[in-house]
């Protein structure tokens, strides 16, 4: 994890901090080179898909020293010379992690479910809104980054793992359709469960104009606003949906398998959330690493915007809490998840640089970090696959 290094003075042991060249001062960005109107729409910007700058580059080969995460001028069809070692090992450790829904026997979930004494009304609510939630998260997410991120990062070992991550988001939306359809449930109640549930739906409203930033063909980095603007956007996509808005959600179904219910729904939701958790460690890494490379994005004002949109987002989440869970179910309520949300908000915060904002906050749910740990030889739920066949079925003892 990369941390920020308040006073900007540059590590006493470059070598332990490799990601980081150690010049102290970042070049200037160098203005684009004239486009003919046909390459001026943002989808054929040269600076975001070939070699930028070419006059000023041609003949010289990529310095890793030269590379930057936004605004570079370095040819992001270059993976090497590596400099964001970070991103690259991400991009390994996500693939060492590669998983596929089918592999995750559902018959145990499909035989409870449709037992009319399987589950309780509260439980079966709680596995419907939970859905109703991830069935679409997981498309924006998507989309946030295939549609809007991926074009504004000009390091090209950050592409590479935003390219995985996008792969994994689709396996995401893939997880939850197979659950929706295994149970038999209602695909219009739960894929519009965005639309017409109001606690699904204020989390999405939330997240939409930082998703639309990046997304709109106009937006351009370049300026310390714009450049905000996208600081502001990763922030909120990295620490409050992937690393905030997910986690009541992912508790509920991990705390079922825990009870030996859903077993198999608990299953692809914890290869998820190691997933989601690595996704988070990215952006953050991502967001740490524009910020050393930009601190005059960091300002005060800045950071008090932040410190709301943080604030903001901790409340709709404990509000979904609550309409998922209007009774305790499963030895969990709402008022739990106050303090759990207080403490991740607070470790997010700290995880950029900001201070914690709510005092003394514990994890109330310590054996949550341990699913976040699972290796996938260690299969917690006891299920096994005995046969993986790509692209194919899978065969169960
Ligand atoms: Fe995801
Ligand atoms: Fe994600």
């Amino acid at each position: 994890m990369l941390s920020w290094d308040e006073d900007r003075t540059p590590p006493a042991n470059p070598a332990r901090n490799p990601q980081f060249s150690p010049e102290p001062a970042l070049a200037p960005v160098q203005p684009q080179a004239q486009l003919s109107p046909q390459m001026s729409n943002v989808a054929f910007d040269p600076a975001l898909v070939a070699k930028p700058d070419a006059a000023a580059n041609s003949g010289r080969r990529v310095n890793a020293a030269d590379k930057r995460i936004i605004n570079g001028q370095t040819d992001v069809n270059q993976l090497v010379p590596f400099k964001y070692k970070w991103a690259w090992d991400k991009y390994l450790a996500g693939c060492a992690n590669h998983w596929m829904p089918q592999e995750i026997n559902m018959q145990r979930d499909i035989e409870l479910w449709k037992n009319p004494n399987g589950l309780t009304e509260d439980e079966r609510r709680l596995v419907k809104r939970n859905l109703g939630f991830f069935v679409t998260a997981d498309s924006l997410a998507a989309n946030n980054i295939v549609l809007g991120t991926y074009r504004h990062i000009t390091a090209p070992e950050c592409r590479q793992y935003l390219l995985r991550q996008a792969f994994e988001e689709a396996i995401h939306t893939h997880a939850y359709q197979y659950i929706v359809e295994s149970l038999g449930l209602d695909e219009g109640e739960i894929f519009n469960a965005y639309h017409e549930v109001a606690s699904i739906r204020d989390k999405d409203e939330f997240l939409i104009p930082f998703i639309d930033t990046l997304t709109n063909p106009d937006f351009k980095t370049g300026t310390t606003l714009s450049d905000q603007q996208l600081l502001k956007s990763l922030i909120v996509f990295a620490c409050l949906m992937e690393g905030l808005f997910f986690y009541v959600g992912f508790t509920q179904i991990l705390a079922l398998g825990r009870q030996n219910k859903m077993m198999g729904a608990a299953e692809q939701y914890q290869y998820i959330l190691r997933d989601e958790s690595m996704h988070c460690n990215f952006g953050i890494d991502l967001i740490n690493s524009i910020k050393m490379e930009n601190p005059h994005l960091w300002t005060a004002e800045f950071r008090e915007e932040i410190k709301s949109l943080f604030l903001r987002a901790v409340e709709l989440e404990y509000r979904y809490a609550e309409d998922t869970m209007p009774r305790g179910v499963l030895g969990l309520n709402a008022p739990m998840f106050k303090g759990y949300l207080r403490f991740i908000a607070n470790r997010r915060a700290q995880q950029i640089g900001l201070d914690p904002m709510f005092a003394q906050e514990e994890n109330p749910f310590p054996w949550m970090s341990e699913m976040i740990d699972l290796k996938k030889e260690r299969n917690f739920f006891e299920t096994r696959v005995i046969e993986y066949q790509t692209g194919g079925a899978l065969n169960w003892e």
